[in-house]
């Protein structure tokens, strides 16, 4: 396991729509095992392979408190299979958008079907905190980022600030 450099927008990979998982392999849970260690890191309560520069449909998802047990999913090939009408508001962020964050409206419940670290097939349902989680996810593997749901004028503002932060990163690099 390793903790891996995660990717800040703006950035093309971010944009990709990944390719499904073939067989969760040792290679393919190493992968879940990298992403949930980052994630555990930065931290964060939800990750996905493009953000790792693996243009791959795997995602983790951990949203229990510090005081809770961890409850880690990791998920290959995740696929919706229903979503309540009854949306469920969050303000979200995003590892790759530090330090920014807007109210999302997403649905308050689904059922998510995926493929487990053991290659298993299962199935999820999940509400509220969690739902969003993995619905943020699911969206990086087709190249959606949270502030793509959000006006156009506030995406922009956002997107600009953290051109700007990377500029001025690079700029301490060089000096
Ligand atoms: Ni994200």
């Amino acid at each position: 396991m390793a903790v891996r450099p995660i990717i800040i927008a703006p950035d093309p990979r971010l944009k990709i729509k990944c390719a499904p998982v073939r067989v969760v392999d040792d290679e393919i849970a190493e992968l879940m095992a990298d992403l949930l260690e980052t994630m555990y890191h930065a931290p964060g309560i939800g990750l996905a392979a493009p953000q790792i520069g693996a243009a791959m449909r795997v995602i983790v998802v951990d949203s229990a408190r510090k005081e809770e047990e961890p409850q880690p999913l990791k998920m290959a090939n995740p696929e919706l299979v229903s979503a309540s009408k009854e949306l469920w508001a969050y303000e979200e962020g995003c590892l790759s958008l530090p330090e920014h964050y807007a109210e999302v409206e997403r649905p308050a419940r689904i059922c998510v079907k995926y493929i487990d670290e053991t290659n298993t097939a299962r199935e999820i349902e999940a509400e509220e905190l969690v739902a969003t989680c993995i619905l943020h996810e699911m969206d990086h593997l087709d190249g959606t980022l949270f502030v793509d749901h959000i006006s156009a004028l506030k995406r922009n503002m956002i997107l600009r600030k953290l051109v700007k932060t990377k500029k001025l990163k690079q700029q301490d690099a060089a000096a």
